[in-house]
């Protein structure tokens, strides 16, 4: 079955085709990235109109890159959860008109579990597996037991992963997005440099939970003594001793969920899986199965969208014309979706 994917849950409008849950015919994401970096972070309203004005050549970008008529399409799979809402109401409606038009099914599928899927793309991986899925909007450690369902282990108790990558980024003053930008001056830099905290989270029932906000603090902090005294380390140093403090954290929860429940394999997904020094540690972790989605299956993109609602559309399930989209998904404590 030949699938189109469509994503428009932030600021990348992506339009995808894909064969059998697998084989990435085109894959086509036009960042928005240039245009919310004046504004040091995704400003909805211009995101949503960008995506008014780009998905219809991005759309007939994935189809002739796949060298694929419409009349090929044989299923449509679109984000609409969660998300910027007037975003993702740009890609929900245009694969509505996608679907009626070309009289195929299509399938609402959620975000989270289409980032979860990604490094399937690239090679089969068995279920129960563990996944350590980091981006700009989520850090979650997880169990997942099939394409559509997983038990959220631990969760971060305020900023996410990504976010407090860009949060850093933009106190060094070394432009947005800030996650590629800490990753290229890390690897020139001391991570010893500095010892940022790790919290604790010892108490109540956090026992793989995150906390990203204590060290962003710390390392705000670090930064204006830094300034103030002018003497000694570098930007390259306390990206280093950063980036080291957050990755460490996540491998220390990661690793608790591993011996917990006995399951070895783990995959990494979202934005913050591209980081270079993220990728090198979990490859060096012995004993783990590791699976790491190519780059460009890490950060946003239809490609995961298509191999997600492949699944969907095979069992028969498809959505209504009465869909609509949600910004957030309520009780995600727990189990997911
Ligand atoms: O998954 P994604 O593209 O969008 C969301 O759904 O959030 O993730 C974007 C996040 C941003 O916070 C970005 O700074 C971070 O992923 N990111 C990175 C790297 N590349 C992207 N963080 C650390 N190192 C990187 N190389
Ligand atoms: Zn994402």
């Amino acid at each position: 079955m030949l699938v189109l994917g469509i994503e428009s849950s932030c600021d990348e409008c992506s339009v995808a085709l894909v064969e059998e849950g697998r084989r990435i015919r085109s894959n086509i994401v036009l960042s928005q990235v240039e245009s919310h970096a004046v504004f040091q972070g995704v400003v909805p309203e211009i995101a949503s109109r960008m995506h008014t004005e780009s998905i219809l050549p991005v759309y007939r970008a994935a189809l002739a890159e796949a060298k694929v008529s419409p009349e090929e399409i044989e299923g449509v799979a679109v984000t609409s959860r969660p998300g910027l809402t007037g975003s993702l109401v740009v890609g929900l409606t245009f694969a509505k008109a996608v679907a009626f038009s070309l009289r195929v099914p299509y399938v609402a599928v959620d975000h989270i579990l289409s980032h979860i899927y990604a490094p399937q793309l690239d090679t089969p991986i068995e279920y129960p597996h563990l996944t350590l899925l980091v981006s700009g909007g989520h850090s979650i450690i997880g169990e997942v037991e099939a394409f559509d369902r997983f038990t959220v282990l631990g969760t971060t108790i305020d900023d996410a992963c990504g976010e407090a990558f860009d949060k850093v980024a933009t106190h060094l003053g070394v432009g947005y997005p800030g996650g590629v930008q800490i990753d290229r001056l890390a690897r020139k830099g001391d991570p010893a440099a500095y010892r940022f905290p790790i919290p604790k989270l010892a108490k109540g029932n956090h026992r793989y939970d995150l906390s990203y906000s204590g060290l962003k603090t710390a390392v705000l902090h670090q930064l204006d003594q830094f300034h103030v005294d002018g003497k000694g380390s570098s930007l390259e140093d306390v990206a280093a001793s950063f980036e080291k403090a957050a990755v460490d954290m996540l491998l220390l929860r990661l690793m608790r969920a591993v011996n917990d429940t006995g399951i070895h394999r783990v995959v990494a997904a979202g934005g913050v899986a591209a980081n270079s020094y993220l990728r090198a540690r979990l490859a060096a972790e012995t004993g783990l199965e590791v699976y790491v989605p190519p780059l460009e299956l890490c950060t946003d993109n239809a490609a995961m969208v298509a191999g997600l609602g492949y699944h969907y559309l095979m069992r028969g399930e498809s959505s209504g014309y009465d869909e609509g989209v949600r910004a957030r998904v309520p009780r995600f404590r727990h189990s997911y979706p």
